[in-house]
């Protein structure tokens, strides 16, 4: 879910509706706002998009106020429904609270609420805190006070962000494993779950640590300008610490810059995403440097197993990093779905290397799976692109992405740079072991130099692959093979497939084909089929023309995607799109990307939403 919070000079209204347009990726369920003005609360919420809280806004204007707060939300308990839309107010309408995360004991909670005589309206886990505050609030008089007492009683995780008519020029918020930052401005200070929310007004952010509370308070007195202080402490009124940083991305980057869609530009910036990543951290004799990475390179050398973590897009990145690690390391290495792995009792020590791959850094499955990680002694390595975020905060060292924000739910230069991230740190440990620091790898660290370009070529010929979705808008099955790296590309391509045109889209490795999804082959379904590069590993190469062989003989369609000059194809494609030649493991920074603009196309022509899919959230901060 999104979450803003303001106080200062501006009307928070404005300020707060802007944020959540900012924010709307974190979910768009529905949308609420609460502002304090005239000694009172005003509050609206709505069900849907951020556009229908807007009409309802215009219908039925509030009064202008300084002080207010906002929500877009991403349902967890209870639906999309007016009622169950944040702002939740306690009885007396005096006390507003938005949320993002679950609290455990919340049914326990409730229960002793109603006992106690409150009214409790929708069938969120949220609104007991609203109804919590109020009470501690009648005794203490004091917000941050009362939020403090509120959290101690809390089980589950939650960024919370609470206003009080007592209180009109204070906005306090807390924060347990759920992201928060406060952004500092002149006579204005803003909270919310990113700092997309208010680049707009400020560059100057402080993290929110782990279990603290924050009380941004205006001072208005003495007619002078006003000022806002910020007041950090624990859960207990400790003092606490907090880390401020000046934010450099450039407003523009969370802006959509002429293209139709967030998910167009994003593509689109792939190949500056790729040189970014790669800036600085190979030098011009071929060995790297990676400053971030803050693991010893004499614990580096000890390692015996690595295990990559993440979820979604960011899963499939790990099981191609898990081809480069062991080849050029000769480390074992798994990659496992966040969720599965912490649950199944994963054996680990401290010569395990964990990597955690999450383009937001709050992905809540990769940060329980990383905290178990830690607690067994390994050492984890995370691959993220949002400076501050939890998951990097939490772990031994980070390598940072630099894919700029991305907004557009389905991810994509966020995954390439992914994988460039984890090809340098396969290649570092290579570099610090001796392991295979031969010819090949001296290639590789040339090869991945040219990359930048080679995406560029890519993106310059996509029309006939946009053509080609748009003839497909009718189909309701898509599938996708691959061998080898090609095995986690076809199923990126078919995440993708599935996340924006909402087809049933399967990816497979091509040589499990014969052993059952064969039986799914009927005249014209469209199969795409990623190629191996033809030169180094060629058997491999000659392995999946047999398969396309095999399909087309039993009536798919096939669209092949396969390097300049692989001619051996050509015969069974029905549909040939072309990417430039590129050593076989580093070959999904150019496949990958036609089936990106594949299922950008066939969304939109299918009229469904880029940006923002149904049921979906770019970051999930609940397991
Ligand atoms: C969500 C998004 C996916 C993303 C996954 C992991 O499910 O919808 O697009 O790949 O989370 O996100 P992360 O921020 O950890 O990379």
């Amino acid at each position: 879910c999104g979450i803003v919070g303001y106080v200062g000079g501006q009307s928070a209204l404005d300020v707060v509706v802007a944020g959540l347009k900012r924010l709307e990726y974190r979910g768009y369920d529905s949308a609420g706002v609460a502002v304090l003005a005239d000694g009172g609360l005003a509050a609206a919420k709505k069900a849907g998009k951020l556009v229908n809280l807007e009409k309802e806004l215009v219908g039925r204007p509030l009064p202008a106020g300084a002080t207010g707060i906002g929500h877009t939300r991403w349902a967890t308990h209870g639906g999309p429904t007016d009622t169950n839309a944040h702002p939740h107010l306690d009885n007396a309408g005096r006390v507003a609270v938005v949320h993002n995360g679950i609290i455990e004991n919340f049914a326990e909670l409730r229960a002793e609420l109603a006992e106690r005589g409150h009214e409790l309206v929708s069938e969120t886990d949220t609104e007991v805190v609203a109804h919590l505050l109020a009470e501690s609030f009648s005794s203490c008089g004091d917000l941050a006070e009362s939020m403090r007492l509120v959290c101690r009683r809390l089980d589950g995780a939650f960024t919370l962000v609470a206003v009080h008519a007592d209180e009109p020029d204070v906005v306090v918020g807390a924060r347990r494993n759920s992201p928060l930052v406060v952004g500092l401005g002149e006579g204005e200070a803003f909270l919310a779950s990113d700092v997309a929310a208010f680049i707009a007004y400020t560059r100057s952010a402080i993290e929110l640590g782990q279990d603290q509370v924050v009380e941004l308070r205006r001072d208005a007195e003495g007619g002078g300008a006003a000022g806002v202080s910020v007041a950090v402490t624990d859960f207990h009124g400790a003092p606490g610490e907090a880390r401020s940083y000046h934010i450099d991305w450039d407003s523009s980057a969370a802006e959509k810059g002429g293209y139709d869609y967030f998910m167009l530009k994003e593509i689109a910036e792939q190949p500056k995403a790729v040189a970014d990543t790669l800036l600085g951290r190979i030098d011009p004799a071929g060995s790297l440097t990676l400053d971030e990475v803050r693991i010893p390179d004499s614990v580096l050398r000890e390692i015996d197993k690595i295990v990559v973590i993440a979820c979604g897009t960011a899963f499939h990145a790990g099981m191609i990093a898990k081809l480069a690690i062991e080849h050029w390391t000769r480390i074992p290495c798994e990659t496992e779905l966040a969720s599965e792995f912490r649950y199944r009792d994963p054996i680990l020590d401290a010569r395990t290397l964990v990597i955690a791959i999450s383009q937001s850094g709050e992905t809540m499955d990769t940060l329980m799976a990383l905290r178990h990680a830690r607690e067994q002694g390994a050492k984890v390595l995370a691959v993220c692109n949002t400076n501050g975020s939890t998951i990097p905060r939490e772990s031994d060292a980070v390598l940072y992405t630099h894919a700029g924000p991305e907004v557009a739910v389905a991810s994509t230069k966020a995954f390439l740079t992914q994988l460039i991230a984890c090809y340098l740190v396969a290649l570092y440990l290579a570099q610090v072991r001796g392991s295979k620091w031969g010819d090949e790898v001296r290639d590789v660290v040339r090869e991945l130099s040219a990359v930048a370009d080679r995406v560029e070529r890519v993106l310059e010929t996509m029309e006939p692959v946009r053509e080609l979705a748009r003839s497909l808008a009718d189909k309701n099955t898509v599938l996708f093979l691959g061998r080898h790296v090609g095995y986690p590309v076809a199923l990126e391509g078919a995440l993708k497939l599935k996340e924006l045109a909402y087809m049933h889209a399967e990816g497979f490795a091509a040589g499990e084909l014969k052993h059952g999804p064969i039986a799914l082959i009927e005249k014209d379904l469209p199969v795409v089929v990623v190629v191996p590069s033809p030169r180094g590993r060629s058997v491999l190469h000659d392995k999946i023309v047999s398969n396309i062989q095999e399909i087309r003989a039993r009536g798919a369609r096939t669209i092949v995607i396969a390097e300049e000059g692989d001619e051996a194809v050509v015969p069974y494609a029905d549909h040939l799109i072309r990417i430039p030649a590129t050593p076989t493991l580093l070959q999904p920074l150019v496949s990958t990307v036609p089936l990106q603009v594949f299922a950008c196309e066939l969304a939109t022509a299918r009229g469904n939403e880029v940006d923002q899919p149904r049921n979906l959230a770019k970051s999930v901060t609940v397991e």
